[in-house]
């Protein structure tokens, strides 16, 4: 295992070859880190899988480095689609359309569609442009856990299973992308790092029906990106329950009476606040604490991002499920 700098373009060559010959890196994104295979070899993104203990039934997100490469990917680039893209990439927007019969039915999970994104980070870019081929990528953490905002996430998270790691620091916005349906009616199937209302000011009304078991998007599994530590979310004028280590994820101002507390923005900024969000629930989460309170933040914007990683993480599962993830 190899942590490379992203910023030394040796260290991008070899990451590339790892890639070409149907290896896995990790690598960053503007979003959360990555973790990379050829998306066109089935059995480089069986390991993929197999790495982060990721069931086969949920579908991958293919990274390309130029918007023509989407005609590798989807069977046509309708107009609402092409509309997003000239406005959002590269950026944290995943587009959901039907896929060419080239695409390995492991990338999506045998779904007819394939997600594409074009990620907004210079060593992402480099990296799939090195590797000439587009690059499919889940975030680079163990199934159901955390995502990861720093190499040092993706190395306590993932370790030695990983060949490479090419460190590009913080990742700047710190959720994961927003992914979109666009196979028929506009449907958001992840809340990300593109607000909502900024794609309805692009192409119109938005279906946003995020109820938490929808198969197909399993993002949306009910538990998911979570904390070891049990995590829920603050009640207003709620006590803190005594006898526990409690920490607390604030939102803008601290509070007294928990053994650790990190605040998400001083200055109430939402943007500021997705991006410290899981870095803070790592730090949390490694703070030997019995319970994490989350405190609310307002749902607009990268808001509704935050509410919904806070609310996946703390949902109720019983011991057999935690396992499986
Ligand atoms: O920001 C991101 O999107 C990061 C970086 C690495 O690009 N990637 C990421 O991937 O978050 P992952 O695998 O953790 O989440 C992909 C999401 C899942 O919710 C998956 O179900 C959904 O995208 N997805 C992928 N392909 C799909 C498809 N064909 N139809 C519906 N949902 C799909
Ligand atoms: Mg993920």
């Amino acid at each position: 295992m190899a942590i490379l700098r992203g910023d030394d373009p040796e260290a991008i060559r070899r990451a590339a070859e790892v890639i070409r010959r149907g290896g896995v890196v990790a690598f960053p994104t503007e979003t959360v880190y990555g973790l990379g295979a050829d998306a066109f070899n089935a059995r480089a993104v069986a390991l993929i899988f197999e790495l982060k203990g990721r069931p086969r039934f949920d579908p991958l997100i293919v990274h390309v480095a130029d918007p023509e490469d989407v005609k590798r990917l989807w069977q046509e680039v309708d107009s609402r689609a092409r509309k997003l893209m000239e406005r959002f990439w590269p950026g944290p927007l995943t587009l959901v359309l039907p896929k060419r019969a080239e695409v390995p039915d492991i990338v999506t999970a045998g779904l007819g569609t394939v997600a594409v994104r074009m990620p907004a980070h210079p060593v992402a870019l480099a990296l799939i442009r090195e590797a000439e081929t587009p690059v499919a990528a889940p975030s680079a953490n163990p199934f159901g856990r955390l995502s990861p905002t720093t190499a040092e996430h993706v190395l306590q998270g993932l370790g030695e299973r990983v060949e490479v790691i090419l460190d590009g620091g913080r990742c700047p916005v710190g959720v994961e992308s927003t992914v979109l349906a666009l196979d028929g009616e506009p449907r958001l199937l992840r809340p990300g790092g593109v607000p909502v209302e900024q794609i309805e000011e692009v192409i119109g009304p938005v279906k946003k029906d995020l109820r938490p078991t929808r198969p197909e998007a399993p993002g949306g599994l009910p538990r998911h990106y979570s904390p070891r530590t049990p995590l829920r979310l603050l009640q207003r004028g709620e006590e803190i329950p005594r006898g526990l280590k409690v920490g607390l994820l604030a939102f803008k101002t601290p509070r007294e009476g928990f053994v650790r507390v990190e605040v998400l923005s001083p200055s109430g900024d939402l943007r500021e606040a997705a991006a410290r969000l899981f870095e803070a629930l790592h730090r949390l989460d490694s703070a030997g604490l019995d319970l994490i309170l989350a405190e609310s933040v307002p749902e607009e914007g990268l808001g509704l991002a935050i509410m919904d990683r806070l609310r996946r993480a703390s949902q109720a599962v019983d011991k057999s499920q935690r396992r499986e993830r």
